[in-house]
């Protein structure tokens, strides 16, 4: 049972100032609901309650989400509006929430190393909120599975056009069946002639503790950045890690294509609900 899910968000989402200038892109909406609200929802679906983000500057917004709002409360309270509340009411009663700071954006890597005094020895999640994913079943419901029959770390992938991959860590390795590959290779952010497959990590793992100390001993790589993708290939060295091709369907919401592609998937879904 993993019951801790770490959300680093403390980058500076440059891609869609000036709406990230003062406050955190994981609480742009999508409809009504902050992206970072579609994460921690797919977490406490999959029993994961004790929820920690890495913070950076400019992030109290996300603190403030999370926590009980007095006035709007009672002025709304006994009125229509008051039903809009009940999903983040239900999220700030069921679940926990503990906030670190990256002092530096000194990559993935680092923030989720910044997570360790937080998360300490037991395995963990890791949701990135700007990639939002929807599936019958949440994706990291799904990947808690793949964890408790490999017992390792586990990372979602899925297959991106070939001139996709300079932007994602690719992997290749032993595939064990139509969704499960036993990841040997990964390699962040490949030129396309160099990329070993087309299978690319999307924002979710589960990573098992000792990748901490892989992290305090991987050096910065791609971009000058600690890459999570570096400290995940000595786990892979020692064949501790499964790459599972997830049942659902990504939108990348750190990219402005990806964001309106969700909020209008969203959109047609609530009309087809209003319709019913
Ligand atoms: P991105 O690569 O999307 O970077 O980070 P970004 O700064 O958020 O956005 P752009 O590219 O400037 O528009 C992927 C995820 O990793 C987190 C980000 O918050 C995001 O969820 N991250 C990245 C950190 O928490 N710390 C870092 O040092 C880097």
């Amino acid at each position: 049972m993993i019951n801790k899910c770490l959300f680093p968000v403390a980058g500076y989402g440059t891609r869609f100032l000036p709406a990230t200038k003062a406050q955190p892109k994981e609480m742009l909406p999508v409809l009504t609901k902050p992206l970072i609200q579609y994460g921690v929802e797919e977490a406490a679906e999959a029993g994961m309650t004790n929820i920690s983000f890495v913070t950076g500057r400019n992030k109290r917004a996300i603190e403030d989400h999370f926590d009980i709002t007095y006035e709007l409360e009672d002025q709304i309270r006994g009125t229509s509006r008051e039903e809009r509340l009940e999903t983040i009411r239900g999220l700030i009663k069921d679940c926990t929430y503990a906030y670190t700071r990256q002092v530096q954006m000194r990559g993935l890597g680092d923030a989720i190393l910044t997570g360790s005094t937080i998360i300490g020895h037991d395995p963990f999640g890791v949701i990135l909120a700007d990639d939002l994913c929807v599936g019958e079943e949440g994706i990291m419901s799904q990947m808690l599975k793949v964890y408790e029959k490999y017992n390792c770390s586990v990372v979602a992938v899925e297959e991106v056009p070939p001139e996709d991959v300079n932007k994602y860590g690719i992997i290749s390795g032993q595939q064990l069946d139509e969704r499960h590959t036993r990841v040997e290779t990964m390699v962040e952010k490949p030129d396309p002639d160099q990329a070993p497959s087309n299978l690319a990590i999307i924002g979710r793992y589960i990573l098992t503790p000792d990748i901490f100390d892989i992290l305090r001993e991987t050096p910065p790589g791609a971009g000058g950045e600690v890459q999570i993708t570096d400290a995940l290939q000595t786990q892979a060295n020692m064949g501790a890690v499964i790459a599972y091709r997830f049942r659902g369907r990504r939108f990348d919401c750190g990219s402005i294509d990806g964001f309106v592609e969700a909020t209008n998937f969203f959109y047609d879904r609530m009309k087809q609900e209003e319709n019913r």
